[in-house]
């Protein structure tokens, strides 16, 4: 079909007055919402607003407790992904789904093998993966396992897979949270062919600008309830955010502070790659002061994660030292320097940062439960009072602290990340990508809390891929880039000057 055969206008799936309960929290309360045929709509609200919950009643994940859905305006029922796959819907999910013991190319084909006659066809999987890989323009071996990939190469892979499906419906929740800004651009050229080729798109993310450049139509959703519709030419930040979180408002910038003595120092630290061949962290220098926050910018594998880890003991150097007011921490396990005052809010929250199966109360007093540990007894009273502020400081919407930490939205889970480590009352907090998934208000809020530790004496580094953050946080901010740290700049400087230095150009 070409472009011009497409009716503009013309509605492929729509949800009819679509309620979801889970318990006595009504996560969606009566929803209307139309995708458009070969056209991109974009999903926005706050986190918990309901948008991954609409989304995987759409793709057959979960039923609407209540209301109907239309397939090119005939009702369908959608009781399973495989059904959802069969009517041509498929979904790129905000938590990824992957094993990660299997292999790239046993994960884009889990449920729908290549059936050959001597059984499945594994080169044949081989080859559409490794196709699919070139046209998204990773270097991804289809036989690796997805647990050896970084983050953001999972999140292609969960791409690949959705992408591999030849759906007519393809739902996006959060697709680039982990990707840098050239592999976003990749994404975008994917979607803009797929466009051309009749498919419809639903795209949710809380990179605003990026989603903007991409919507045809706009929609925002609020404590369960569409708010707010608008047509490609209407769309602009002011209208996303107004209609979002009710207010305008920007990120703000740093306030200038004076600075403590040294709280972390490293020194000549190198790290080599997780593949063994080269260096991930390149003799590297780097001293943060207290009440001083550090914003590390750079391309995802630039080496920001493997530095973060392992000054926090994550991962050994290969040479090197990590001081924590002038002390070495170098002989201390993860804990001990937890204790000590040097934590990390890890890249990758479903992995690293949190317990599946405990709840967000427990969460949260995870890494200062020591403090509430009398012999065997938890002192309970006491961890419940930190765990109650903790709830209120990061703004985390849950039904309680006993709620499971799986019932929370991505954001929300990711406000626990943040909460948990805070809690802990560090001298020196690094923060891996930590607003993957938060909203803007949410994020500001994190900023807000940052900088207030920060002026009691905390010293911050922040690790990002988006450079309109380092602009609105950070004092100093450092371009990281193979390993090593090649451009320094303050705040007061340009987001075209930091990408430059980082070797990316600005996404149209
Ligand atoms: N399985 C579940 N059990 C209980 N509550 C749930 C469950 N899934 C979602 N919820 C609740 O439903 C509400 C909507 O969550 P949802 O994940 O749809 O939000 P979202 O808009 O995708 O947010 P985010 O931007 O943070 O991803 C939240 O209050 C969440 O806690
Ligand atoms: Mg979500």
């Amino acid at each position: 079909m070409s472009t011009s055969d497409i009716t503009v206008d013309q509605v492929v799936l729509s949800a009819r007055n679509i309620a979801k309960s889970f318990g006595a929290v009504q996560a969606l309360k009566g929803v209307n919402f139309d995708i458009h045929r070969g056209q991109v709509t974009t999903l926005f609200g706050e986190n918990g607003a309901g948008k991954s919950t609409l989304m995987k009643i759409l793709s057959g994940v979960q039923l609407p407790s209540s209301g109907e859905l239309l397939l090119n305006g005939v009702p369908v029922h959608i009781g399973s992904t495989v059904e959802a796959r069969e009517l041509g819907i498929s979904i790129i999910h905000q938590e990824l789904s992957l094993a990660p013991n299997m292999t790239v190319r046993d994960n884009v084909f889990m449920g729908r093998e290549i059936m050959g006659p001597m059984g499945v066809n594994f080169a044949e999987e081989e080859r559409q993966c490794r196709a699919l890989m070139q046209e998204l323009e990773e270097d991804i071996d289809p036989l690796a396992l997805v647990e050896d990939l970084r983050l953001g190469q999972q999140q292609i892979v969960e791409i690949a897979r959705a992408l591999s499906v030849n759906s007519n419906i393809l739902i996006m929740d959060e697709p680039t949270s982990a990707l840098s800004a050239a592999e976003v651009e990749v994404l975008f050229k994917v979607i803009h062919d797929l466009k051309a080729k009749g498919v419809s798109i639903v795209y949710i993310s809380h990179h605003l600008e990026e989603a903007l450049t991409i919507s045809d139509h706009a929609v925002v959703l609020r404590d369960g309830q569409m708010t707010a519709y608008a047509p490609r030419a209407d769309i602009d930040l002011d209208w996303i955010v107004r209609n979002m979180v009710g207010e305008n408002f920007d990120l703000g910038t740093p306030p200038q502070t004076r600075f403590g003595p040294p709280a972390l120092v490293i020194s000549n630290l190198s790290v080599p790659m997780a593949s063994g061949t080269g260096l991930a962290v390149d003799q590297l220098d780097l001293t943060v002061h207290k009440g001083e926050i550090v914003c590390i910018y750079g391309l995802m594998g630039a080496g920001r994660t493997e530095l973060m880890e392992c000054a926090a003991g994550r991962i050994s150097p290969s040479a090197g030292d990590v001081r924590l007011n002038d002390r070495s921490v170098a002989q201390m396990s993860i804990a001990q320097r937890i204790d000590a005052g040097l934590v990390l809010v890890p890249e990758d929250r479903q992995r690293d940062g949190l317990v599946q199966t405990m709840t967000v109360g427990r969460n949260l007093s995870l890494a200062s439960i020591r403090r509430f540990t009398r012999g065997l007894f938890t002192h309970l009273g006491a961890e419940r009072q930190i765990i109650d502020a903790s709830i209120k400081e990061v703004t985390v919407k849950t039904d309680g602290p006993g709620a499971p930490i799986g019932s929370l939205s991505g954001g929300n889970q990711q406000k626990v990340v943040i909460g948990k480590m805070l809690v802990t009352h560090p001298d020196v907090i690094l923060l891996d990508e930590p607003s993957r998934g938060i909203d803007i208000g949410a994020k500001a809020e994190v900023f807000r809390i940052l900088a207030q530790h920060a002026a009691q004496g905390m010293a911050v580094v922040y690790s990002t891929s988006e450079v309109g953050e380092c602009l609105s946080i950070a004092h100093r901010i450092l371009v990281m880039r193979r390993g090593k740290i090649v451009a320094q700049f303050t705040h007061d400087t340009t987001k075209e000057a930091i990408m430059a230095a980082s070797g990316e150009s600005l996404v149209a």
